[in-house]
């Protein structure tokens, strides 16, 4: 894998319903929509930095049934190195219930799944993945002790390690804070984690700071159509999104996080490396699912006008 990049996290089916207007609790509404998808957060971000020319290895599990296989087959098709996820026979592949309304908005269910097979045994089993890569990038929809085993054996090995605290927990462990070089949550999962009451400018500028005192050397906040803040101990800045019509935002931080480590990763400065992954999201909001709404590399170009 050489300096490349490990993505260790969930592979799902995503069971996309599409409505006008969400139910409430205890109403019936009339869907529009029906469709399957691959997702997962993590299956995502490696879709992500596969078709914008990362070199990524992805570590999670699947079940044996139609849905893993189709994931397998579609992440290879993305240039994903699918070698090292484990089909599993004791579970089925991970399914995931979307509900996008008529502005693409989304409520999202999780059923793990064979997701929670990967555990710190099948990442001890693979420890020579982390030996060779160079960024190793986890979200939380795996065991949350695996996330936290493999962000301190990537650091303990000396690599770059992002975590996208997707979905929250509650807490994270206090000696794991200062093994993250990048945290990449949104406002909802940064409100829960810096015990925010607020979720306006200057409470979530807050919220970042307070995250950097933990320890991490990089808050990133993704901030949907506000775009994204970055604070480190120098810079405090906003990078604001392109002016889009968003029609379904699922998966919207997944290619945004897959992009901005495929461009470290190429050698891009962080601030170029924002600016290029709030292009990849940019364009994926404009698109229904999650992996069928992530953009290639010439579509960035063709906004941008580089190379
Ligand atoms: P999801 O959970 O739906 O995958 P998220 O909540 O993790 O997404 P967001 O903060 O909503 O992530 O969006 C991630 C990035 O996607 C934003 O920082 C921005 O770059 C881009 N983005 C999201 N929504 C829009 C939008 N409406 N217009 C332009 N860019 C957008
Ligand atoms: O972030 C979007 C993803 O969250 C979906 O693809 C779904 O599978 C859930 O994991």
């Amino acid at each position: 894998m050489g300096k490349g990049i490990l993505i260790v996290g969930s592979l799902n089916m995503d069971i996309v319903v599409e409505m006008t207007k969400m139910p409430e609790l205890g109403e019936t509404v009339m869907g529009k929509h029906l469709s399957y998808i691959p997702g997962g957060k993590g299956a995502n971000q490696a879709c992500a930095a596969g078709k914008l020319g990362g070199h990524v290895t992805m570590l999670g599990c699947v079940g044996n049934d139609n849905f893993g296989t189709r994931q397998i087959q579609l992440l290879k098709e993305s240039h994903v190195c699918m070698e090292y996820v484990d089909v599993r026979q004791e579970e089925p592949t991970g399914t995931a219930v979307i509900y996008v309304d008529g502005t693409g908005a989304n409520s999202i269910v999780v059923i793990p799944g064979a997701n929670a097979c990967c555990d710190i045994q099948y990442l001890k089993e693979h420890d020579e993945l982390f030996q060779n890569c160079s960024y190793a990038m986890f979200q939380m929809e795996i065991p949350k002790e695996a996330v936290y085993y493999g962000i301190a054996r990537a650091k303990e090995l000396g690599k770059t390690t992002i975590l996208n605290p997707a979905p929250a927990p509650e807490a994270l462990p206090e000696e794991i804070w200062e093994k993250i070089d990048f945290f990449t949550p949104n406002e909802t999962e940064l409100a829960k984690l810096a015990g925010l009451k607020e979720m306006d400018e200057r409470s979530i500028r807050r919220g970042a700071r307070k995250i950097l005192a933990k320890g991490v050397k990089q808050v990133l906040v993704t901030m949907g159509s506000k775009g994204v803040l970055w604070v480190n101990d120098k810079t405090e800045q906003i990078f604001p999104a392109r002016k889009v019509e968003a029609v379904d935002t699922t998966a919207a931080g997944d290619c945004f996080n897959g992009a901005f480590v495929t461009a470290l990763q190429q050698g891009y400065s962080i601030e170029d490396a924002i600016t290029f992954a709030n292009l990849a999201s940019s364009i994926a909001v404009t698109r229904k699912g999650a992996q069928s709404s992530i953009p290639e590399r010439d579509e960035i170009y063709s906004i941008c006008g580089a190379n």
